[in-house]
């Protein structure tokens, strides 16, 4: 992502949804001693462990902190920054249109976004869940599917309403010109093997339940325990197929 943003000596990057700051430190490092980075996030939290991470560091003249959210970027003023970094943040927006339009107000003229998120809409497979063959399973997995969709109905799901054309028809119409994007697919056999009472404390994302929550909640003992069956020695031998799916945008704004 920092590679796509081609960074100058002297830009101040904002990075929104920064976490802990992955990319942000990144960007510090890259930028040299001139650079500037915006930290902005919708948790105060992280941004307090960015702040102290970079006092720490001796790098607090080069950082700023915003808590703002990316589909507004208020306190963020019009043409301020050169470069807008995201990773893995607008599949938690529902107004993505509005967030492209944020980074581009903010952003000088000649200035540049490199985006990174999961695709995961592309990624769908009926016979699987979490890339595990289900099909002995189906009427179980069917209960476990039902609730995964009363937590986030997937027509209202952030995470899945979206796919990489999607992404290039935000930026075309918030005002970028000279867009890119590279979709990179990796489908293959094999997947790293979890103990299975690990699994059960894993969720498929931060908005969801954790799996042995969600067993819990949705199926008998008895249905539980048909489920484990089937599915514990898959987990743990890592005979799942792993599935991903990752669009790099970059695009200029004149
Ligand atoms: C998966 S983390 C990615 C963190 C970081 N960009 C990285 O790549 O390590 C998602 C981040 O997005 C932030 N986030 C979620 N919704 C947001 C919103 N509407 N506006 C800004 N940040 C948001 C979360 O607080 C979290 O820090």
């Amino acid at each position: 992502m920092l590679d796509k943003a081609t960074l100058e000596p002297g830009d101040t990057v904002l990075d929104v949804g920064t976490g802990d700051g992955l990319i942000a430190f990144g960007a510090l490092e890259r930028l040299g001693p001139s650079g500037h980075v915006v930290f902005s996030d919708i948790s105060k939290d992280l941004l307090d462990h960015c702040r102290a991470a970079a006092a720490a560091e001796g790098l607090l003249d080069r950082c700023r902190f915003v808590l703002a959210s990316a589909d507004s970027l208020a306190d963020i003023a019009d043409a301020s920054v050169d470069v807008v970094t995201t990773r893995s943040v607008l599949i938690y927006v529902k107004e993505k249109a509005a967030a492209l339009r944020a980074f581009c107000r903010v952003l000088r003229p000649g200035g540049r976004i490199s985006l990174f998120e999961p695709v995961s809409v592309l990624m769908r497979d009926p016979d699987r869940l979490l890339g595990y063959d289900i099909t002995p399973v189906k009427p179980l997995t069917a209960k476990l599917r039902e609730f995964f969709h009363s937590v986030q109905p997937p027509g209202a799901n952030p995470m899945t309403d979206f796919d990489e054309r999607e992404l290039i028809r935000h930026a075309e119409r918030a005002g970028f010109t000279d867009i890119h994007l590279e979709l990179r697919v990796t489908v293959k056999n094999g997947k790293r093997p979890v103990p299975w009472n690990h699994a059960l404390r894993m969720s498929a994302n931060p908005l969801v339940p954790p799996l042995g929550e969600v067993l819990d909640r949705v199926l008998s003992p008895q249905e539980i325990a048909e489920f484990t069956a089937h599915l514990k020695p898959l987990v743990e031998s890592g005979a799942g197929r792993d599935r991903q799916a990752h669009a790099y945008l970059v695009a200029a704004k004149d």
